[in-house]
């Protein structure tokens, strides 16, 4: 009796994590919502590449703005947008506010950060990397 209903038990979680865990289609129609846009953005001096911690980045698809998060000491940012939104129009762009250090504070349109970088696909489903958006700390010809 005991040993039936943990087993029906242990039935009940595999069944379940087999949801949890299968891969993100079930019958066609989409159970994650979510897709992961990640980039870094740097700091280019004297031909060094830092990475700049503070900064943000923007995914803009079909006019619709998604912010990333505050860039971390590798310059490593994360922007989590709904999958219905994401399209080949959508672009990333440097996003200027007070998170950007006023050290390196000049956008170039290296990796086109300024006129609007694509988004690349990765080997995981509903995650896309982007160019290295790059500033510099003086305005440049680049
Ligand atoms: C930058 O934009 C140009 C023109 O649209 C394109 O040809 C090039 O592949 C882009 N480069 C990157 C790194 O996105």
């Amino acid at each position: 009796m005991a040993y039936s209903q943990i087993f029906l038990a242990s039935v009940l979680v595999v069944a379940f994590l087999g949801i949890a865990f299968a891969d993100d289609q079930v019958d066609g129609v989409s159970v994650n919502p979510d897709t992961k846009v990640q980039g870094t953005i740097f700091c280019v001096k004297n031909e060094k590449w830092i990475p700049l911690k503070g900064a943000r980045a923007v995914v803009i698809c079909e006019q619709i703005a998604f912010k990333s998060t505050v860039t971390d000491e590798n310059g490593y940012y994360l922007v989590v947008l709904p999958s219905d939104r994401v399209s080949d129009d959508c672009k990333v762009f440097q996003l200027h506010g007070k998170f950007r250090r006023p050290r390196c504070a000049f956008p170039t349109n290296i990796n086109n950060g300024t006129t609007g970088a694509s988004l690349v696909e990765s080997e995981h489903a509903n995650l896309y990397s982007v160019a290295p958006i790059v500033y510099k700390p003086r305005p440049s010809l680049t």
